[in-house]
């Protein structure tokens, strides 16, 4: 359960310098929060009086509304600011606009943005906690834990589980990111996509079985972790189609039928239904796409509460 001992990073940046007591410490938070979003009044006074600025540098829908609602559930202010109607606009650079930020005194930061290394950049000079929503192809750990609770809500422990990735390997951040945290919590990882979309060192990093054909990955798998082809990342042509990637590496139910029969068919989104995915796959019950997002506001209200003001001794507990 929860563990008061634990001696927490001032940011978030990925999942990697995070062991598994962390991880399950996260996970218990989230799991004590889900509950405030079921309440009549979504709201408990954890954050009153503190400032979580959004910094949303490339499009979002899922990952800013979360953080939003999970601030606000928390009782925390919050301001938006993406670079379109801010003065990045007229050249002012990432560091500046940061500064600029800080000089009003926020409590936490949370930046995606297109470039991989940003949230790290800002984490070495800003004093607040930088929190990681996504950076280009390099980390998206809050997508990643939002995972872990999902998996970890309808399975009896992650210890053991064979997760299968399927798809844009080498451009997801999503992939990476669940690679780190389901090797921490020790899970058994597959991985499959074109020869294109393939990045190197997953065995020797992760120790994950690397398959250029989906069905060795989904053969029973306990979990199916589905990405989109991250075509905002990719340069030249790494497939000839969506018809042709949906034919061979698209989930149906005839290769879904190849994992186990209770497995979990996960998704960060958007989805494209009928290229990573069948419409009738999306939509059967094994499908925790839209729980996911629920898992989502819990899941960062859960680190709000663990980084904010308090990066070395989280109090216990009181919702
Ligand atoms: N899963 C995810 O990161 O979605 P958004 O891009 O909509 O935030």
């Amino acid at each position: 359960m929860y563990s008061e001992n634990l001696a927490w990073p001032k940011d978030l940046i990925d999942l990697d310098g995070l062991s598994a007591a962390h991880l399950n410490a996260i996970l218990d938070a989230a799991d004590a929060f889900r509950e405030v979003s079921e309440r009549e009044i979504k709201k408990v006074p954890t954050l009153r009086g503190k400032l979580v600025v959004l910094f949303f540098h490339e499009n979002s829908t899922r990952t800013r509304l979360s953080f939003e609602i999970a601030a606000k559930r928390l009782s925390a202010d919050t301001l938006a600011i993406a670079s379109s109607g801010s003065s990045m606009a007229k050249g002012e650079t990432l560091l500046d606009t940061a500064k600029n930020i800080e000089a009003m005194a926020p409590d936490a930061l949370v930046i995606r943005h297109a470039a991989a290394g940003a949230p790290s950049f800002l984490a070495k000079r800003l004093r607040c906690p930088v929190l990681n929503a996504g950076d280009g192809a390099h980390a998206h750990p809050t997508q990643a834990l939002l995972d872990l609770l999902t998996i970890r809500r309808h399975k009896a422990q992650i210890a053991g589980l064979k997760v299968a990735i399927i798809g844009d390997i080498a451009h997801s951040r999503v992939a990476r990111s669940n690679m780190i945290g389901l090797k921490t919590l020790g899970a058994k990882i597959a991985v499959a996509g074109p020869p294109s979309m393939m990045a190197r060192g997953l065995a020797e990093e992760y120790g994950a079985a690397v398959f250029h054909r989906p069905e060795p990955a989904l053969e029973g798998a306990d979990v199916v972790i589905m990405l989109r082809i991250q075509l905002e990342r990719q340069s030249g042509q790494l497939f000839p189609g969506a018809r042709e990637y949906a034919r061979v590496y698209g989930l149906n139910k005839t290769r879904l039928a190849l994992a186990k029969p209770e497995a979990l068919i996960l998704h960060p989104g958007p989805v494209n239904q009928g290229v990573e995915m069948t419409p009738e796959v999306y939509q059967c019950p094994q499908s925790l796409i839209l729980e996911q997002v629920t898992n989502g506001v819990a899941a960062r209200m859960a680190l709000l509460y663990l980084l904010v003001d308090n990066p070395e001794k989280p109090k216990g507990l009181s919702l």
